[in-house]
């Protein structure tokens, strides 16, 4: 638990950067282990059910393995009207995976998202936290080849 060990140090081992310090570790990992959690609960003598709210509780942070690159597709009404259930279809084919999923290899996750705040430009997916509006299907192989 080196690597969660420094994300404490780095933060001092604030009880009230818990939010930040999920944050990096999310970033060291890709994800929360579970084993992480645990030790910032020993650590900062926060308990385990409150850290799990709160991972739970931000959509931004999981608790699964996550690929190297995540697809975040929106659904929301305005992206939905405009073509997000064609989008996700294509990712899911080509990916052969469901939302919520990560791909065997990991390399890729695919999850959705119900709007995203900015249905102008939609449909949106995000990707490696880049958001692409005004997106086409064809953007999705540009994407997967990594010229996104
Ligand atoms: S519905 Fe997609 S950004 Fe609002």
């Amino acid at each position: 638990m080196k690597r969660v060990e420094n994300v404490l140090r780095e933060h001092r081992y604030q009880r009230s950067h818990i939010i930040q310090i999920l944050q990096d570790i999310q970033v060291e990992f890709n994800y929360l282990p579970k084993e992480a959690l645990e030790y910032v609960s020993q650590r900062l003598k926060i308990p385990l059910s409150k850290i799990y709210s709160i991972a739970t509780f931000y959509a931004g942070f999981s608790l699964n393995p996550r690929g190297k690159h995540l697809c975040t597709v929106c659904m929301g009404t305005a992206c939905y009207v405009r073509g997000a259930a064609a989008i996700l279809n294509e990712f899911e084919r080509k990916l052969n995976i469901k939302p919520g999923a990560t791909t065997k290899e990991m390399n890729y996750s695919l999850e959705t998202v119900n709007c995203l705040g900015c249905c102008a430009i939609g449909p949106i997916v995000v990707y490696d936290g880049k958001y692409i509006g005004e997106f086409k299907l064809k953007d999705i192989g540009r994407i997967l080849k990594g010229r996104a």
